[in-house]
């Protein structure tokens, strides 16, 4: 492992030791506010599940970060420092707005802030260096990637942690907040299936130059070098 893969590594660890466990918390509380309709759980689940979408950004600006600074080595950046200064402000700028959104009262500035936040980790997330396996939703790969899953859901998190005063009082989101996250639930499953996918599949840093010379769609590696057993 060199630090490179170090770094990697933090999203799926990060994912598997923060974001899953407090998943199973607020879902658990989302559980209870139907059965028992107690007040209690209804504003722990509002609590932690604030705490659960900020942490899903924060996790999708982590992969998004390591992906876009570990693809070539710093001196080979791909334009230059010009380009590394614009997309370290779009960084702090996503943060920024992810902050202000904690703060903002009026229901304008937090749709807003959710949107700001947003579109910063979309415009991250277009970086040619992050892998994307397709783009196009017509193509089974669009639906099985580990990306537009991962961006779709950030989105979704972004609604409830914006709207969540509406969700308190108004009938109408608090139905449309349980509807985006039965989605956002199924989403989560996918993406523990897809990132442990991504997983097996990306070689250690030192490996790549070994397992890229392999054709991925005839299945076939090169015959190993002369002397290797
Ligand atoms: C996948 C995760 C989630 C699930 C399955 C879920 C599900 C639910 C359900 C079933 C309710 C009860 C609605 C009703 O009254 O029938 C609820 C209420 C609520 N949820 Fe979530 N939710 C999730 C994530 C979140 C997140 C990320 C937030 C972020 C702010 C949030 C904020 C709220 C709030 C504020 C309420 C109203 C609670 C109250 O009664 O005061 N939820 N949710
Ligand atoms: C809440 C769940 C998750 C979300 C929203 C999410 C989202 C993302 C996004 C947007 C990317 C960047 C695009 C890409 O390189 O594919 C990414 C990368 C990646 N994810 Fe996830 N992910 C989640 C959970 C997981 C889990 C559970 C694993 C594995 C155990 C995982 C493994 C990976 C790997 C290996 C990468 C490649 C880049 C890196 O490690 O930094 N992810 N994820």
């Amino acid at each position: 492992m060199t630090s490179t893969d170090w770094l990697w590594i933090l999203h799926p660890a990060l994912a598997v030791v923060v974001i899953y466990p407090l998943l199973g918390m607020v879902v658990r509380l989302a559980w209870s506010i139907r059965r028992e309709r107690s007040a209690g759980a209804g504003r722990q689940h509002g609590d932690l599940g604030r705490w659960l979408a900020t942490a899903v950004v924060l996790l999708v600006l982590t992969a998004l970060t390591v992906v876009i600074a570990t693809k070539e080595p710093p001196d080979r950046f791909a334009g230059g420092p010009a380009r590394a200064a614009e997309l370290l402000l779009v960084l702090l700028g996503t943060l920024g707005s992810l902050l202000a959104l904690w703060r903002c009262r009026p229901a304008a500035g937090r749709l807003g802030f959710a949107l700001l936040s947003w579109a910063g980790v979309l415009l991250l997330g277009a970086q040619p260096e992050v892998w994307r396996l397709s783009d196009d939703p017509l193509s089974l790969a669009f639906w099985q990637s580990h990306y537009w899953a991962g961006v779709g859901l950030t989105g979704l998190m972004l609604f409830s942690l914006g709207a969540w005063p509406e969700i308190q009082r108004q009938r109408r989101l608090r139905r449309l907040h349980v509807s985006a996250s039965v989605l956002a639930a199924l989403l989560f499953s996918l993406q523990g299936i897809t990132g442990t996918r991504d997983l097996l599949e990306i070689p250690l840093s030192w490996q790549k130059p070994a397992v890229y010379a392999c054709d991925f769609t005839a299945k076939t590696c090169p015959p190993p070098a002369q002397g290797a057993s």
